[in-house]
């Protein structure tokens, strides 16, 4: 078994950038300026590989979420300020601008992402970053072309009369946006992108176990020449700078991705001022496999990638995989061998394929579930536990003959673990496919254009993959039905959530 260790490097060789940059002090940015938290307090961020702490960042709390928003406020409610004075042609170019740094600085960043996640270096250079420049290249274009619409009207109880109607799309305000640890430039990409190319200001919340690449961003943003106060970046932890940001009476819209447990809290909290509220949460995909696939050697290889990429902490991990009874053993053992191939170890290694979780806590996490699933009864393929005694490692994971009531197919896992379990027919597989209170996404293997139609009509979840699986674009619409969210991020359809419509009537 290739992973049955894990590969040591003794010294960890980075860039001098990323060590200068591991080197300072970490702070919050607030109206233009990096300061430290407003009670001086800090917090430990760890390296996943090993658990020994890489640095420190502010404690934000809920004194350092109002000056944030304070300094929002004041930008967005000054028509002169040279953010709302932009053109929207100069707006998308600063966008732009921000793409091309990250790209420039690629290097580095995904040294810190690795070193910060746990990722592979490889993976997060070869994804995370390039999809965050993407994404606000993306955006960049769209500065230019928000638009609303004119319209005839028919005013029944003013005969005769004659209007000029037409709507405009306004930016909602001062944003809160609350991100998880998973992706984290990218997923700080997703929700400053679209908030900028609409006007908004921003009072951005990195989650408390990844806040480097976010620091690092808010230093690119000052060097594409986003105005003070525009974009406020605050560390902390959940419970106080999160929740003080979701409660706080002057943000018009919170923005949240993480889990739905925490998604519900936000709503609540976000009643007090009636915000606005998009959120991105959890997710317990089918990745169902049908008989007639056209290549079973990439099903396979498609259907490990869809579980174990990004070590199963994506919200769309193709964690419940039904594979048609026929070919249903052969597609388990084929996913069990790629498993036993993958190379764990640091993210910083070469020649490392999956890395540690991101935390002792989703360690605990991960284990807990594969304890539960083993108590339960269900049969382990490979894997199963946690690997090494330093850091967060888990071994690639596959559970059969599970039940559907079982923890291990009902909740979301958030580790490299998929349960496998065959079926017979079309209308079963659709119906425990949807026997979920999820709906971010599904995959579908199949050459029967027909049957992949009818099958992904069928599904409900916010994307369906069919011969592919995380195929992500900045053109491509992503989300959740059900309790996996509300609201879309990325393609135009996240613009209308970072809009509000205004209505002008003029008499003539
Ligand atoms: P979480 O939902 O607690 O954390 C996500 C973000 O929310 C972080 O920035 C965190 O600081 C913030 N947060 C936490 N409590 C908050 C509160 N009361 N008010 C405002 N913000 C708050 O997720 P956690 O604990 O890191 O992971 C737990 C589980 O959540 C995972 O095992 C996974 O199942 C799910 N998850 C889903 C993600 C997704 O992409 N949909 C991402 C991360 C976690
Ligand atoms: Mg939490």
């Amino acid at each position: 078994m290739a992973n049955d260790t894990i590969t040591e490097i003794a010294e960890e060789e980075i860039l001098p950038r990323t060590q200068d940059f591991l080197d300072k002090q970490m702070k919050c940015l607030i109206d233009g300026k990096w300061v430290d938290s407003a009670s001086g307090a800090g917090f430990s961020v760890y390296n996943p590989a090993n658990g020994k702490i890489i640095g420190m960042a502010p404690s934000g709390d809920k004194e350092d979420i109002n000056f944030a928003v304070k300094a929002a406020r004041k930008v967005f409610d000054d028509p002169r300020h040279s953010w709302n004075t932009m053109t929207p042609s100069e707006r998308g170019k600063l966008i732009w601008k921000i793409g091309d740094l990250i790209l420039e600085n690629a290097d580095e960043l995904a040294e810190l992402e690795s070193i910060d996640n746990g990722k592979p270096k490889a993976v997060a250079r070869a994804a995370d970053v390039p999809l965050s420049a993407d994404l606000f290249h993306y955006m960049a274009g769209w500065a230019t072309k928000i638009e609303g619409n004119t319209i005839p009207i028919s005013v029944p109880y003013a005969p005769g009369a004659k209007f000029h109607a037409f709507t405009v799309r306004e930016p909602v305000g001062v944003i809160g946006q609350i991100i998880p640890w998973n992706f984290p430039l990218l997923m700080a990409a997703w929700k400053l992108g679209p908030a900028l190319a609409t006007g908004n200001c921003v009072v951005l919340k990195p989650a408390e176990q990844t806040p480097l690449t976010a620091v690092r961003l808010g230093e690119i943003l000052q060097e594409a020449g986003v105005p003070d106060g525009v974009v406020n970046i605050v560390t902390g932890m959940g419970e106080t700078a999160g929740a003080a940001l979701a409660a706080h009476d002057d943000v018009d819209k919170v923005a949240f991705t993480g889990s739905t447990e925490v998604g519900k809290m936000i709503v609540k909290a976000a009643g007090g001022n009636l915000k606005k509220v998009t959120l991105e949460l959890g997710g317990k995909s089918p990745n169902i496999i049908f008989k007639d696939t056209a290549n079973l050697e990439q099903t396979i290889a498609g259907a490990a990638s869809a579980i174990f990429f990004n070590h199963g902490q994506c919200c769309c991990a193709g964690s419940r995989l039904y594979v048609e009874k026929d070919i249903c053993e052969e597609v388990v053992n084929g996913i069990a061998d790629a498993a036993k191939q993958i190379k764990l170890g640091p993210g910083l290694a070469n020649d490392t394929e999956m890395g540690p979780l991101v935390s002792e806590e989703q360690l605990a996490r991960v284990t807990g579930y594969m304890d539960a699933g083993q108590e339960a009864g269900a049969t382990c393929v490979t894997g199963g536990s946690r690997l090494g005694e330093q850091g967060y490692f888990v071994s690639p994971t596959i559970y059969k003959d599970a039940s559907e009531d079982m923890s291990i197919v009902r909740e979301e896992i958030f580790g490299p673990v998929v349960v496998a379990s065959p079926f017979d027919d079309i209308e079963e597989i659709i119906k425990r496919s949807n026997d979920t209170t999820y709906g971010l996404a599904a995959g579908i293997w199949t050459k029967d254009i027909a049957k992949a139609h009818h099958t992904a009509a069928r599904l409900r979840a916010g994307t369906v993959w069919v011969n592919c699986y995380n195929i992500f674009d900045s053109a491509l619409p992503f989300g959740g039905y059900k309790q996996s969210g509300w609201g879309r991020e990325m393609g135009h359809e996240v613009l209308e959530l970072y809009t509000e419509t205004k209505a002008v009537c003029i008499g003539l």
